[in-house]
C-alpha cells in the first residue's frame, strides 16, 4: 500500500491501521525524519514531494494500492493547493495507471455540492470535484471516501474552558473520528468489491457545536463555555491579509462551509452510518471516547 498524506490528520491514522493488519505500507512524504517521528519505525518511507513526477513515479515501485490523502491546508503550502491537490493528483493518477496499479482509494471531501462550491467559490471543491470526474471517467478500481471535518476540530476551537465557533457552526453537521477514517480507509484499500463506490464518513448522528461543548463537558467533568465568534472581524482580516498570504481568505471559505452545511445532507448521516457499519468491520470511536484520549491537555 502506498500512501500520499500518510502523515496527516486522517493519514497517520490510516498508516496505524494498516500497520496493526500487519499490511505493508510505504508513506510518501517530504521529511522522512519528521515522519519518522509520527508513524515510527513499522512503515516503509519514500521522500519525495509529489510536485515532482519523478518522485511520484519512483514511489509506484511494488505498490498494489495507493490511498491518496494529500492536503495543502497550511499557510506555507496554500499557494501550491492547485498543485498540490488537484496536479500532483491527477499525475499519480496517470502514472498509476501506466504502471497498472489498479486500487485507489481517495480521501476527498464529504460531498460534491455543486451550487455550494460555487456561491462560496470553493476552491478545494473544485480540486476534489475535477479529481472524482477524473476516477469516474477511468478504468481504475476506485472507492471514495468522503470526509466531514473530524473530531479533532471541536479540540482546535476548544481553549480555557471555552469553546470559540467563528460563525457559530451550521444547526447541525456530521464529524467522524479520525481513528475510523483510518480503519475505514485501511479495510477498502485491501478490497477490491468496493469499485464506484463513495461513501460518507460520519460518526451515527450529526452535531451541533453547543451540543458538542456539553457532551464535553460531562466528559471532563467541568464547565466548557460555547461562545459564537462573528466572522466579520475574521473577514476583513483575511481582505487584508490576502495580498500577503492567501491562507486566511481560505480558512474563512472554510469556516462558511461550516456554517452552510446543508441540513438534509446531514440528516442524511444517521442512514449514511448504517451504509458504513454494514460495509465495514469497526468498533465506531463516540465523540466521549476521542475526549478521553485527546483532550487530556484540556
Ligand atoms: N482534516 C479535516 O478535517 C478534513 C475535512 C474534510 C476533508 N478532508 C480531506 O482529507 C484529506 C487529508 O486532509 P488532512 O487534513 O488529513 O491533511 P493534512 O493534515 O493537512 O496533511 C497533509 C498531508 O499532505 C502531504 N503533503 C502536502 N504537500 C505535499 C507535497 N508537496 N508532497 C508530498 N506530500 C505532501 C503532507 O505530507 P508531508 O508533510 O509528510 O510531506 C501531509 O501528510 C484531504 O483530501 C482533505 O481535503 C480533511
Amino acid at each position: 500500500m502506498l500512501i500520499f498524506g500518510g502523515t496527516g490528520n486522517y493519514g497517520q491514522y490510516i498508516v496505524k491501521s494498516l500497520v496493526q493488519r500487519k499490511i505493508p505500507v510505504k508513506v510518501f512524504t517530504r521529511d522522512i525524519k519528521r515522519a519518522k517521528k509520527k508513524l515510527g519505525e513499522e512503515p516503509e518511507y519514500f521522500e519525495g514531494d509529489v510536485l515532482n513526477r519523478e518522485s511520484i513515479t519512483g514511489s509506484l515501485v511494488n505498490v498494489k494500492a495507493i490511498i491518496i490523502s494529500l492536503s495543502a491546508m497550511h499557510p506555507k503550502l496554500i499557494r501550491k493547493q492547485k498543485k498540490i491537490e488537484h496536479d500532483a493528483v491527477m499525475t499519480i493518477l496517470d502514472e498509476a495507471e501506466k504502471s497498472q496499479i489498479k486500487r485507489i482509494v481517495f480521501i476527498s471531501i464529504y460531498d460534491i455540492q455543486k451550487e455550494l462550491i460555487s456561491k462560496l467559490k470553493l476552491e478545494v471543491g473544485y480540486y476534489k470535484m475535477a479529481i472524482e470526474d477524473r476516477l469516474a471517467n477511468s478504468n481504475l478500481n476506485w472507492t471514495v471516501l468522503g470526509c466531514p471535518p473530524s473530531y479533532m476540530i471541536f479540540e482546535s476551537f476548544t481553549r480555557k474552558g471555552m469553546m470559540i465557533v467563528p460563525g457559530g457552526g451550521s444547526p447541525i453537521m456530521p464529524s467522524v473520528a479520525p481513528q475510523d477514517v483510518g480503519e475505514i480507509a485501511a479495510q477498502a484499500a485491501i478490497r477490491d468489491d468496493l469499485n464506484k463506490k463513495r461513501f460518507h464518513m460520519t460518526s451515527a448522528e450529526p452535531f451541533s457545536f453547543p451540543e458538542v461543548a456539553e457532551r464535553i463537558s460531562s466528559v471532563l467533568g467541568r464547565k466548557i463555555k460555547y461562545r459564537k465568534l462573528p466572522l466579520f472581524g475574521l473577514k476583513i482580516a483575511s481582505i487584508v491579509t490576502y495580498p500577503f498570504n492567501p491562507y486566511l481568505r481560505h480558512l474563512v471559505k472554510y469556516v462558511q462551509l461550516l456554517n452552510n452545511f446543508p441540513t438534509d445532507l446531514a440528516k442524511q448521516a444517521i442512514e449514511d452510518h448504517k451504509i458504513l457499519r454494514s460495509t465495514f468491520e469497526y468498533e465506531p470511536m463516540s465523540l466521549e471516547d476521542y475526549v478521553r484520549i485527546s483532550f487530556k491537555h484540556l
